[in-house]
């Protein structure tokens, strides 16, 4: 294989472009927005991720990786742009589609096509294998398809790219083989053969494990608060039995995955995912809860104004897609409760995005909603001056609550009962 082609250049077609490149492979990194494509040629970035400018500078001037509007032929199609949710919570695969039929007419005999993006379980066969056969050509015979789930952390992107085992499902196992060959010039990890329809389930029941375990937390945090004891103190204790590991409780789940993924499968066989549905609903609940509580410490002062403290979905990433950050603002905001929002890695957002100066100023309230490092450098002494009240609610139970406490606050922790706080 000497030349790739990556359909989308996000968070995940970026790093493995820039990955094949400076792998010695021809890139072109496709991507529908003008503005991106620009950036990627000129050795910048778009998106934050520890190390990634670096690595796409060095493929970009090798003159590896170039960015493109539109698909080239090539040896092998990398699918990797975005499968959101629709409103009604069923999977949005437009992008997906658009991508493969913008490939159609560039597919040559012998090309290898690869779905990394995340996709509902019988997306390849039933939705995709008649979109690319359109091309003339049929799977297994005079093309590879396969789907290479990615299961890579934001924020650890580029060494779990290398590091982490790789699943590879093909329609054929010489489908399979040939998509190995080609990861194997960078995963340093085992890579797993399987067939294709068993592959988008391995990716998609991974992300619904953590979401249910963390339901699962959630709801023992819930439990906690009625029984006035501490869910970190539960959690502890619990997990020092050998086969118990119970999750981080917190303000909901978010992101492009495990708040995603799992209606992928309540979609398909509502009879049947009956507790991952429920375990989204305990999820998407969590941001009322942080409300409630939010309503209960402020009291209902005149112009009352919570700092809300990060806005992307976990620590120490730019990425706010699907946020409960996002769903906890907009119901305060529905109480009538301003709110201002610091986030250092969010450059823009919502109007309510600001300095954290102008965040705490004049607040009855403030409530750490991301668990980014920056936060644990706050100084609650200098912040206490600018604020009303002197009240924190932490919802990821992530801050340095002695010192806040000492500077007069009063500290509400999730998951921590009023005897136990
Ligand atoms: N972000 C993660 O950490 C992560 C981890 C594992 C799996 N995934 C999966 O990978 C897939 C991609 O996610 P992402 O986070 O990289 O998304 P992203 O939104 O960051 O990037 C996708 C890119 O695709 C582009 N695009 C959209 N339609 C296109 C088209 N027709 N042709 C070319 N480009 C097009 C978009 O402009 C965007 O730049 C998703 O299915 C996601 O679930 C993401």
């Amino acid at each position: 294989m000497k030349r790739i082609c990556i359909m989308g250049l996000g968070y995940i077609g970026l790093p493995t472009a820039s990955m094949f490149a400076t792998k010695g492979l021809e890139v072109i990194g496709v991507d529908v927005r003008a503005q991106v494509v620009e950036t990627v040629n000129g050795g910048n970035i778009h998106i934050e991720e520890p190390g990634l400018l670096a690595i796409v500078r060095e493929a970009t001037s090798s003159g590896n990786l170039r960015a493109s509007l539109t698909p080239e032929p090539a040896d092998a199609f990398i699918l990797a742009v975005p499968t959101p949710l629709l409103e009604d919570k069923h999977a949005d695969m437009r992008y997906v589609c658009e991508a493969a039929k913008a490939i159609v007419p560039v597919m040559r005999p012998g090309c290898l096509v690869i779905l990394e993006s995340t996709s509902p379980p019988g997306t390849s066969r039933d939705l995709l294998l008649p979109i690319l056969e359109s091309s003339g050509l049929k799977a297994g015979k005079d093309f590879n398809f396969t789907h290479c789930p990615e299961r890579v952390l934001p924020g650890h992107i580029l060494d779990e790219l290398v590091g982490n085992d790789r699943v590879i499902g093909g329609f054929t196992p010489d489908c399979a083989k040939r998509a190995s060959e080609l990861y194997a010039l960078f995963v340093k990890g085992n890579i797993l053969l399987t067939d294709i329809t068993t592959a988008e389930m391995v990716k998609v029941i991974e992300n619904t494990f953590r979401d249910v375990n963390i339901a699962l937390a959630n709801e023992t945090a819930l439990l906690c608060e009625a029984l006035g004891i501490d869910f970190s103190e539960v959690a502890r204790l619990a997990n020092r039995h050998p086969r118990v590991k119970l999750h981080n409780a917190g303000p909901g789940v978010g992101g492009h995955c495990i708040s995603v993924d799992p209606w992928f499968l309540v979609e398909r066989f509502p009879e049947h995912a009956k507790l991952i549905r429920l375990a989204r609903e305990r999820n998407d609940a969590m941001p009322h809860h942080v409300v409630h509580t939010v309503l209960g410490l402020i009291g209902s002062p005149a112009d009352a104004k919570v700092a809300a403290l990060g806005l992307a979905f976990k620590g120490n990433v730019d990425d706010c897609r699907e946020s409960p950050a996002l769903s906890v603002i907009e119901l305060l905001k529905k109480e009538g409760i301003r709110v201002a929002v610091y986030d250092p890695h969010v450059k823009s957002g919502p109007p309510e995005l600001c300095g954290l100066e102008e965040c705490f100023q004049d607040a009855d309230c403030a409530v750490l909603l991301t668990d980014h490092n920056e936060f644990k450098n706050i100084n609650p002494d200098q912040v206490a001056k600018l604020m009303r009240k002197r009240v924190l609610f932490d919802t990821r139970n992530f801050l340095d609550h002695n010192n806040w406490s000492s500077a007069g606050f009063h500290v509400t922790v999730l998951g921590r009962g009023h005897a136990a706080q």
